[in-house]
Parts: structure tokens; sequence; C-alpha cells
């Protein structure tokens, strides 16, 4: 069987290194300056064993700067337990999100008390109070040094580690000095909390429950919205049986059953008071990312990325994408309109704003999010029914028009805008995106115009970077992590 390029250099290893000065052809803007951060898996295999899911992997963190024309690279595993029994032990030694130890029955049972989840953190990157922070659905979240990428220390959304999950996207508002995220407490009565750190003072940040919502079923929830009033989690009918969850003879979301019949659930909660204003049922469908929310009138506005049913996590696992006809189930872009006024006969209305494959969403998140004016939307895309994410796009939500980038036998990783400095057009500014080569084994980072959506410049690396998720970019690195106190959060 021929296993496919993208499988072979994408979800293989990557070595560490650093590259002062890489190779970049085109014409950078000169207003670009900062540092692209990002996570991802940077191996799959330890030892003899090899991870199972594309969710999987050791976490490595990857810094592309711009500085005076030039474009420097770095990238580092982040140094966690589960790092250290790898490379120590040659071992998988925790819990991943599909992938579980090699264990003994007395282990298994003894997994009950410990389940020893990882603290592998490569989902997603966010600075939160200062701290620049690797996220994963797992309350550990590591904090690293943005410059040199060393591992600092952790922080947590909540006070145990155990039986609690969050999403590695929590809502972020500067101009409110607050970060909100969404936690789920596992046990005989699980509850969503939504957990709320008041930033003003980024020495001390604080930490409560803003709401709370006790919950038989839990679903899996990878994150969650937030318009200018109302926070807004959707529950998809991918639920758990807590109990399954601490017996744990099975990995993580295995546990987890498709219940169409449920529904999807929405539940809007006051951003202000918690208060939960409402919970109305519409058609089941799943989804990982929320892209924004605002209000409307009466109504709260809520685009997702949704799914007709949950395969897609199926879609990730390596033997499927190894496969040489796998498939990826397309996301498409979806409007969500719910009535915050219960009348009995309003229900949630349902738009497909564009039919164009779209997966790992991003906006100008700094400026637009929450605003009604938003029409923005970037994106990895299909371009046919086989293989994985192989163009960009963009999805303009006003005109319905769409924008693509692709380039034969590449695969980019999610599109990251950036702004340029005194801008009035919402998309005046580029795209970064990190695209493997899949028939030679190299990555570059792709530098577009966001309003044309053509190439300006592309910094070449001589080596694959694995297929990641989420990352941002910081025009200001200039806090240094490690001035700051290990704490919790
Ligand atoms: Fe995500």
């Amino acid at each position: 069987m021929t296993v496919p390029d993208y499988v072979r250099h994408g979800l293989a290893d990557s070595p560490e290194t650093a590259i002062e000065d890489v190779p970049v052809t085109g014409v950078l803007p000169e207003w670009l300056e900062g540092s692209l951060l990002r996570n991802g898996p940077g191996s799959f295999q330890v030892g003899e064993q090899r991870y199972r899911h594309w969710f999987d992997g050791l976490a490595m963190l990857h810094r592309f700067t711009f500085a005076g024309g030039k474009v420097s690279y770095a990238n580092r595993f982040l140094e966690t337990r589960a790092y250290a029994a790898a490379r120590d032990e040659g071992r998988i030694a925790y819990s991943e999100f599909a992938t579980d130890p090699c264990r003994s029955l007395f282990a298994r049972a003894m997994a009950v008390f410990d389940p020893q989840v990882t603290d592998s953190a490569k989902v997603n990157i966010a600075r939160i109070a200062d701290r620049f922070l690797a996220l994963a659905e797992t309350p550990i979240q590591v904090r690293f040094d943005p410059e040199t990428l060393e591992t600092v220390g952790v922080t947590r959304w909540d006070r145990s580690d155990f039986g609690r999950m969050t999403t590695v996207h929590p809502q972020i508002d500067d101009s409110r000095q607050e970060a909100i995220n969404l936690v789920t407490r596992f046990g005989a009565s699980s509850t969503y909390v939504l957990r709320h750190v008041d930033t003003s003072d980024p020495d001390h940040p604080r930490a409560r429950d803003l709401a709370t919502k006790r919950v038989g079923e839990p679903s899996y929830i990878h994150s969650f919205g937030m318009s200018e009033r109302y926070l807004i989690v959707v529950e998809y009918p991918l639920v758990v049986n807590p109990l399954s969850l601490l017996l744990w003879l099975k990995p993580y979301i295995e546990n987890f059953r498709w219940k169409p019949e449920l529904g999807a659930r929405f539940h809007v909660f006051d951003r202000e008071t918690g208060a939960r204003v409402r919970s109305v049922t519409t058609e089941a469908f799943f989804g990982f990312h929320h892209v924004n929310a605002f209000d409307d009138g009466g109504d709260v506005v809520v685009d997702i990325v949704g799914y007709d049913d949950a395969s897609v996590i199926e879609a990730f696992y390596l033997h499927r994408l190894e496969e040489p006809d796998s498939s990826i189930p397309a996301g498409t872009l979806r409007r969500f309109r719910v009535p915050l006024v219960d009348s009995g006969d309003s229900p949630v209305e349902v738009e497909t704003l564009s039919e164009t494959p779209i997966e790992l969403p991003s906006l100008d998140y700094a400026r637009m999010n929450t605003r009604p004016d938003h029409h923005c939307v970037y994106g990895v895309s299909l371009t046919g029914e086989r293989g994985f994410y192989d163009q960009l796009v963009k999805i303009d939500t006003r005109s319905r028009e769409t924008s693509m980038w692709k380039e034969g036998g590449c695969y980019p990783g999610e599109g990251v805008f950036v702004g340029r400095p005194g801008r009035d057009a919402e998309d005046d500014g580029v795209v970064l995106s990190v695209v493997l080569e899949g028939a030679r084994g190299t990555s570059f980072l792709l530098v577009l115009d966001a309003q044309t959506f053509t190439e300006v410049a592309r910094a070449q690396l001589p080596h694959p970077v694995l297929l990641g998720y989420h990352g941002q970019f910081f025009g200001d690195v200039g806090t240094s992590a490690a001035s700051v106190p290990p704490d919790q959060v």
C-alpha cells in the first residue's frame, strides 16, 4: 500500500532546529514585524509505539519571527512529563485523545484513580495575563518563553486536573481584561463551567466560576462562542456516560457516543451575570470550531464550521489517513440564528453561508470578534473528495464570494491573519500559513495578500513541519514569561 505523502512527511517525526535566516522568495511587507507562534504534534513515534490519531502526538512549538526584512525559525518540543517519558524511557506513558498507554489489567484498574492524562499541550497557543500558554483539552496548560520556546511551568484553568476537560479556544477580550473558557467537570453529577479569568492585574489573575450548568451525559465540545453580551455553548450529540470515563477502559474520545436523537442544544449565557438566558434544541450536527457570534436585535447569531455528524473524528485516525483513497468529511460554514425570547414557535434558523469546505477557521480576532460587521473568514479546505486539506480559502460572509489558494502537492495549515497597522478594510493584511510540500518532504511559510489571496512571499524550510493545528501572531513578545512567577490562573 502506498502511504500518501502527507502522512509520510506530515505525520512522522520532525527534528528540533533553529535557523537564523530562512531563505525568502518574494517581498515581505515592510510593516510585518513580530512572531507567528504555532503548536502541533512534533512526533507520532515513540520507540516502537506509534500514536493512533492526528490529535495525539508529542507537543512541538514553532516560532517564525519577522524582523528587519528577515525571517528566523525555531522549534522545540514542549518539556512535559509525556515528552520526558518518551525521550528517556521510549514509551507512551500518558493517555492522549485517542491513544492510551499499554497497561496491564492491574494498571487499568489503577487508572480509575489516576488516569494519567497527558500534559502534552499541543493544540493551541494563547497569551493570557502576559503568560504565553500552550493549550490542551486537559486543564493543564503549559507556560513557555515565546523567544526561546523553553517550557516555564504549568498553569491550570481549574483547580484539579482529575475529571476535568476544557477547550483549547478560550475567548479573550483584552478591552474588558478578561479571558473565559469552558471546563467540563465529570462526575456522578457532571457540570459545564464557564471559567472567568480577570486579567486586570497581570501579576494576580483571578479566576471564578461565571456560569454553571448541570449535565447528565456531557458532550465533546472543542470551542464555544462569544458575542458582545452572551456566551454560547453548543452541546453536540456526541456524548459520554461519565462512568465510562471514570473506568477509562478506552482512550478518551472512544468513550463518546453519537446520539443524533438528542439534537444539538444551544445554551446562551449572559456574559456579565452568568445567568442562562436560553436553551434551545435544533437538529443534530457536530462541530469543532465556532468562528464568531454577534448580537442582532432579539437574536444571537452564531457562525460555526458544522458537520452532519461526528465521523470527521474517525477520519483523523492515522490508519484511515494512511489509506490511499482516504477522505475527510467536509465541514461548511453555517450560521445559526438563536432567538433569545421563547415565543413557542421560534426555532433556531440555520443557513449554510458557503458550500466550500472549510476547517481551522480564523478571522481578525482581536478586532472583529463579536462584531456584526465581521465578514472575512479564512481556513483550510479540500479540493476534491479524497486526500487531506490541500488549499486555503477565504469566505466573505457578506458578498458570499470565495477566494482560494492552492499549489500542486501542497498541504497548507491554518491561515493566520495579520493586519496592516492603521488599516481600515478588514482584510488589509496578510495570511500566514505553514505549508507542507508532500513530494519533497519540506515545508514553507506562505505569506498571502489577504485581499487578493495571492502569494507575496514564502520562507523555505529544509525540513517538514508536521501537520499542526493552531497558532497566533504576536507583534510583540517582549514580556518574558520567565519573569512571571509560576502560579495557578
Ligand atoms: Fe481547534
